[in-house]
């Protein structure tokens, strides 16, 4: 099978598209042949060695896939060859084929293309656990969402609405606008331009933010915290603005707010499955319905790997950038 591995860490040339066995299944696993997966951040980072995979994952890069089930182990049940799946892996899913964790898997709503299956799982299972899980967002709540138009904060955006809270996003260019309010922003504001405290103390009528979903981290730290009203959670999930900030505790303490932070790779087993769980329970009748949708910004061929690494890393990417095997 073909699988993108990365031999030397650097830029998007470093890419390399090789000829691997396919993976064999344990007792409790699948054997998926992948059509198709989408890039993250985190796919950036272990290119460039700084994010190796957890102990005991494939070096294949790519944590989402979207495929056929090819064999089932002896354990497994609940699924037999030829289910349409997708779902979250640790590593190895830039390749024909991959194995997973039968509870990992979740089926693919009938009306989904492989394609468009693939750009659900890292960032609607992140903005659901974010959002629903840790921050336990309510009707009528304000929310603010840095890097709207990105991944995560196109799921979020939607999740958000879904759940009757009103949104405050921010992007870094004004042809991203557009998308956030698409998806149910009811205020979008170029952080270049606009200093987004305002806008979150006019869609709150002055009460500040509920939750701030902060994919930045240290550019817009102060300005988030400043955000908050009392008991205000702030949940700490990216750091492409950098990942140093000072902090007055005396803020956080008498404002009592909650700095929540989150990492989905690199969790047990126990939790992943778990995870995959409350996906399956709270986000995906909602995609089932179409009253949220995955957001695609493009889809490359496999061969065209390394334009889709420059693609992310030039923040040009609106919603999730697909590579279809
Ligand atoms: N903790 C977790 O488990 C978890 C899971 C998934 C993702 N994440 C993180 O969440 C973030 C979003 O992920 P994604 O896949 O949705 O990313 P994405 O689609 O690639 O979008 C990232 C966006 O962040 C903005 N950005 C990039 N560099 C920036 C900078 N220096 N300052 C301010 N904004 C910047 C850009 O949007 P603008 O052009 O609008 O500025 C960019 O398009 C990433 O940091 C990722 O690592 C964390």
């Amino acid at each position: 099978m073909r699988a993108v591995i990365v031999q030397l860490p650097g830029g998007p040339e470093c890419l390399q598209i090789v000829e691997r066995p396919r993976p064999v299944p344990g007792p409790s696993e699948l054997l998926v042949r992948n059509f198709a997966t989408a890039l993250n951040r985190a796919d950036l980072l272990q290119r460039r060695g700084l994010y190796p995979p957890p102990p005991g994952d494939s070096e294949v890069l790519g944590l989402e896939f979207a495929g056929e089930v090819a064999e089932v182990g002896s354990r497994v049940s609940g699924f037999q060859r030829g289910d349409r799946v997708f779902g979250l892996v640790g590593g190895g899913a830039y390749a024909e084929f991959l194995t997973v964790r039968y509870e990992m898997a979740v089926p693919i709503p009938d009306t989904f293309s492989f394609e468009a299956a693939a750009a659900v799982p890292e960032v609607f299972y992140t903005a659901g656990e974010c959002l629903l899980e840790l921050a336990r967002l309510e009707r009528g709540d304000v929310v603010l969402v840095h890097a709207g138009a990105s991944g995560v904060g196109s799921a979020a955006i939607q999740l958000a609405r879904a759940t009757g809270a009103l949104v405050v996003a921010t992007v870094g260019s004004a042809r991203k606008v557009d998308l956030c309010l698409r998806l149910g922003a009811a205020r979008v504001v170029q952080y270049k331009d606009e200093d987004f405290r305002g806008a979150v103390n006019e869609v709150s009528g002055g009460r500040g933010a509920d939750v701030v979903l902060d994919l930045v981290g240290a550019k817009h730290w102060d300005r988030s915290l400043e955000c908050l009203r009392e008991g205000g959670r702030l949940l700490v999930v990216g750091m492409v603005g950098g990942s140093r900030v000072s902090l007055d505790l005396w803020q956080v303490l008498r404002r009592r707010l909650q700095i929540l932070g989150i990492a989905m790779r690199g969790r047990g087993i126990d939790d992943k499955i778990a995870i995959a769980r409350r996906f399956r329970e709270r986000v995906l009748p909602l995609l089932e319905r179409g009253e949220i949708r995955p957001v695609l910004d493009r889809v490359f061929p496999l061969e065209e790997v390394r334009s889709a690494h420059e693609r992310m890393e030039a923040n040009l990417n609106e919603g999730k950038i697909v590579l279809r095997m």
